[in-house]
C-alpha cells in the first residue's frame, strides 16, 4: 500500500496553537446533546481497545495513510470520537512535536497520556483549525457523516491539511457465496443495519467516503480497502489470525451493539435480544461461511486555494 502523494504543499511550521487557546475557543461552542446508542462501560472500552489493535494489524501497523512521517510531521491533529484515545495517544508518542486533541461525547480516556495529547468532551464540532483530522470506527455515531464530519473538517482544516477516515461497514461479504440467508449472523447484520436506519445513525457509509470527500472539495483523495475476515476460515496464517481476532471482537461487542438499537428501534425486549444472540454467537464459529467486512481507509487534502 503506497502513501498517496508527498506533502510538499502541506502545512507550514508557523503555529500559535496551544491547548489553552483551544480551551478558550471551546467556550464559544454551545452545549450539545447527541445520543449514542452503544454503551461506554469498561467492557465496551476494553473491546474498543482490542478493536484498535485489530484494525492496526489490518493496516500492517500503520497509524495513518495521510502522507506524514517523522521528517514531515503533522502539527495540530484532531481525532473525532476518540473513544479510549488509543490512536491519539499513539500519535502523540510517534509525533512528539505535534499537539493532538481527541474529542468524544464521553470522558472515557485515560488520565496518564503523553504531554502533547489532550482530550475534550465534544461532538464532531470544534472551534480550532487543524492540519490533520482523523476518525476511526465511528459507525453508529453520526446521522450524516458527510455534513457532520467531512464538510466540517473541510471548513476547519488549514489549506493543505488532510482528513483521514478509517471506517468499516457492517455489510457482510463473501467471495464464494457461502453466506446463506438463514445464517444467524446474517439475520443479525440485516437487523443491525435496519435498526441503525431507524435510529438515524449511519453504519454503512464507509464505501461512500471517497465520493463524499471529493464532493466536498478534497483533492488527492486516496482509498485503501482492507478485508476483515470473520473467523478462522482463511487458509493463510496472517488472515486467519486477523479473522480470529475480528471474530472475537464481534462476539465481545454483540450485546453492546444490539441492546440499544434492537430495543429502541426494533421494539424487542432485552430478554428477546439476549436469547436471539445465543444462536448468532454459535453461528459465528461456522467455518464453512467465508464472510468478511470491508475496512476503508480514505484520506484527502484540502486544496491550498480553498
Ligand atoms: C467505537 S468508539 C470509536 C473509538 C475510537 N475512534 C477508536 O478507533 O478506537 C465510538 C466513540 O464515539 C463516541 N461518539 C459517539 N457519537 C459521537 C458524536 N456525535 N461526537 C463525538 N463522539 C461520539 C462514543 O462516545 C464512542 O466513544
Amino acid at each position: 500500500m503506497a502513501p498517496p502523494v508527498s506533502l510538499d504543499t502541506g502545512p507550514s511550521g508557523d503555529y500559535e496553537f496551544t491547548f489553552e487557546s483551544y480551551l478558550d475557543d471551546s467556550l464559544r461552542l454551545e452545549a450539545v446533546d447527541v445520543p449514542y446508542h452503544f454503551p461506554n462501560d469498561p467492557i465496551e472500552n476494553e473491546r474498543i481497545d482490542e478493536q484498535y489493535d485489530v484494525l492496526g494489524m489490518a493496516m500492517d501497523g500503520r497509524l495513518h495513510c495521510a502522507p506524514f512521517d517523522r521528517q514531515n510531521p503533522p502539527r495540530k491533529v484532531l481525532d473525532i470520537a476518540t473513544g479510549t484515545g488509543a490512536w491519539a495517544i499513539e500519535m502523540g508518542d510517534v509525533y512528539p512535536e505535534a499537539q493532538i486533541i481527541g474529542t468524544d461525547l464521553s470522558p472515557i480516556q485515560p488520565a496518564f497520556v503523553p504531554p502533547n495529547v489532550r482530550f475534550f468532551v465534544e461532538d464532531s464540532d470544534y472551534p480550532a483549525e487543524f492540519d490533520y483530522i482523523h476518525t476511526r470506527a465511528t459507525s453508529g455515531c453520526f446521522s450524516d457523516m458527510k455534513s457532520q464530519v467531512i464538510q466540517r473538517a473541510f471548513d476547519h482544516l488549514k489549506p493543505g491539511g488532510w482528513l483521514e477516515c478509517q471506517e468499516f461497514s457492517a455489510t457482510l461479504l463473501s467471495d464464494d457465496d457461502t453466506i446463506s440467508p438463514d445464517w444467524p449472523f446474517k439475520w443479525w447484520s440485516d437487523d443491525f443495519i435496519s435498526s441503525s436506519r431507524n435510529a438515524n445513525r449511519q453504519t454503512e457509509v464507509a464505501g461512500d467516503l471517497k465520493d463524499y470527500l471529493r464532493e466536498v472539495g478534497f483533492v488527492d483523495v486516496h482509498e485503501t480497502v482492507f478485508k476483515l475476515p470473520i473467523g478462522a476460515w482463511p487458509k493463510e496464517t496472517r488472515a486467519k489470525h486477523l479473522g480470529m481476532l475480528w471474530q472475537r471482537n464481534i462476539l465481545e461487542g454483540l450485546s453492546a451493539f444490539s441492546l440499544g438499537f434492537f430495543n429502541r428501534f426494533l421494539g424487542r425486549s432485552p430478554e428477546q435480544i439476549e436469547l436471539s444472540l445465543v444462536e448468532v454467537r454459535r453461528s459465528l464459529y461456522d467455518r464453512k461461511v467465508h464472510a468478511y467486512h470491508k475496512f476503508f481507509v480514505v484520506c484527502g487534502r484540502k486544496p491550498e486555494t480553498a
